[in-house]
């Protein structure tokens, strides 16, 4: 748990001066915390779902239009009117999974109004996301055509909310089906002979809110009864995913768990952060002091609280972990950019994006056991973006480098490490300033990534490897001059990963400087 992970970090510091261990820096006249952390390099068991990187894209704001569809017709570059360089840019990340339509737009989505000739489709307005008019050019065959472009599994988010338990049904088979049934044949009158494999179905969205306002007990109900239809066809297994609580809502896992755990696959978990205390003002992206950079990492390590008390409730209730925890909405958000729609979400990203996702993720790494999906929102121009468009441009932001700095964790297993961390103090409250996760990938390598969470002060880290004899070690760190840098259309490559230098191997020991606020991925062979 979070705060006693805290209280340990604290300890260990005492423990570590009361041995006189703390060492007097070389240039400084004051003492300086020397940080430890002893890696269990032959304690592995889990292994890190490639899935806790994946990806989340809904039809809200200018993620699925402009940001993925641009029309065959356009004279951006596009395979089959998808934008190429935003699929060679996420295919760099070893993008496993991608969640469509929605969030909120997938409970009142009618799949039906989204294939056959795309002249021919009929519009909607899209109600939840700025009462826009959805045109439905991008629907199943083009987000299936994506999953392969990007070569990674699809995981449809169902509509419950506004949606019937035939339309759902009839989803499903027109996607996986082979045989020669009324939705099958439909597909192939549009165009896909084949069935398309499909990993993973989302039994509703949110339900508790945008999806239905529902009680718990209500979406129990309408869940046991929903999944019933979503079927297995044609060697096709299909992974079903109940709607979970939003940030904390222990009652809603608890009856969830309870009432439908024997038919479903996966719980979700939705978490979103940001630096002030309430919704209406959620503070700039970009204009920010120290205060809300302290309170953004406050709320971010909350997630290790939250994991901790969702998973307590599901080993209840599912002692032997058969039933996933997908968070499969997580991130910053921000109040909008100024001059653009409030609704679309369009947010900048900075360096403190890029550390609050470096502490998410090695939160997800360390719970890999029960957390085998993750989804960052949102993947194109909205919330935490990969990726910001403006017409035929492209950037990849701060938060994209650390997923492609982390992506050495997919499929590794993940290795306990025990870490006294000095502490980050602001204002009279105190954090760890460091937070890490470490694992072994397939070719044996550990790969450790760092988080230093302390805007002013950088750290000095001793890492000792047990269980394995440490030849080499090389890293890579982000980071910038300012807690705020960020990439811009006419600056892009202002905050990128650079080589960590000044790594020494002592006896068997890592030494290595940690920046302030950085992220930083250290490879030891
Ligand atoms: O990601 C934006 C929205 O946040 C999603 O549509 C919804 O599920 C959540 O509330």
């Amino acid at each position: 748990m979070y705060f006693s992970r805290l209280q340990k970090m604290i300890l260990g510091n005492v423990v570590l001066l009361l041995a006189g261990i703390s060492l007097a820096a070389e240039t400084s006249s004051e003492q300086q915390f020397i940080n430890r952390l002893i890696i269990h390099a032959d304690q592995g068991k889990d292994v890190i779902a490639p899935e806790i990187y994946g990806h989340f894209a809904e039809h809200l704001g200018r993620c699925i239009y402009e940001g993925f569809w641009v029309g065959e017709d356009s004279s951006i570059p596009n395979v089959r009117g998808i934008r190429k360089d935003v699929v060679e840019a996420l295919r760099k990340l070893n993008i496993p999974v991608l969640r469509w339509p929605g969030g909120c737009f997938a409970d009142e989505y009618h799949w039906k109004e989204g294939i056959g000739p795309r002249n021919q489709r009929p519009s909607m307005v899209n109600t939840h996301w700025g009462m826009v008019t959805e045109t439905n050019a991008f629907g199943t065959h083009e987000f299936l055509d994506l999953c392969q472009q990007l070569g990674c599994e699809a995981y449809i988010a169902g509509n419950v909310g506004s949606g019937t338990v035939e339309e759902m049904q009839d989803w499903v088979e027109y996607m996986t089906s082979d045989g020669n049934s009324e939705m099958a044949n439909l597909r192939r009158t549009n165009g896909r002979d084949k069935p398309w494999r499909v990993r993973y179905f989302g039994v509703g969205n949110e339900n508790w809110g945008c999806g239905g306002n529902m009680t718990a007990e209500y979406y129990a109900d309408l869940y046991n009864r929903f999944q019933t239809y979503v079927r297995n066809y044609s060697g096709n297994k299909i992974l079903k995913v109940a709607c979970g609580p939003g940030s904390v809502n222990y009652h809603w896992i608890e009856v969830i768990m309870q009432r439908c755990r024997n038919r479903m696959d996966a719980i979700s978990l939705h978490h979103y952060v940001r630096g002030t205390g309430n919704w209406t003002r959620k503070g700039s992206a970009t204009q920010f002091d120290e205060k809300e950079w302290f309170a953004l990492m406050k709320n971010t390590l909350f997630i290790y609280e939250l994991l901790q008390k969702n998973i307590e409730i599901m080993d209840k209730y599912d002692p032997r972990k058969r039933v996933d925890l997908f968070v499969d909405e997580w991130g910053t958000w921000w109040d909008s950019e100024p001059g653009t729609n409030p609704a679309f979400l369009y947010q900048q990203n900075t360096l403190r994006d890029a550390v609050s996702a470096g502490i998410f993720l090695n939160a997800f790494n360390e719970h890999c056991y029960r957390v085998r999906m993750a989804n960052i929102a949102q993947t194109n121009n909205v919330l935490q973006a990969m990726i910001l468009t403006k017409g035929e441009k492209m950037i990849v932001t701060p938060t994209y480098h650390v997923f492609e700095m982390y992506k050495v964790h997919q499929g590794a297993t993940y290795l306990p490490s025990d870490l006294s961390s000095d502490t980050y103090r602001y204002d009279g409250q105190e954090l760890p300033m460091l937070v890490c996760s470490a694992s072994k990938d397939k070719a044996g390598k550990i790969q450790l990534s760092i988080c230093n969470i302390n805007p002013k002060a950088s750290a000095e880290l001793i890492c000792e490897v047990r269980g394995a004899t440490v030849k080499s070690v090389t890293g890579r760190v982000l980071t910038a001059s300012k807690m705020n840098t960020h990439n811009t259309f006419d600056e892009p490559n202002t905050v990128k990963p650079t080589i960590l230098e000044g790594i020494k191997l002592e006896d068997g020991q890592i030494l290595a400087t940690l920046p302030s606020k950085s992220v930083v991925v250290l490879t030891i062979e």
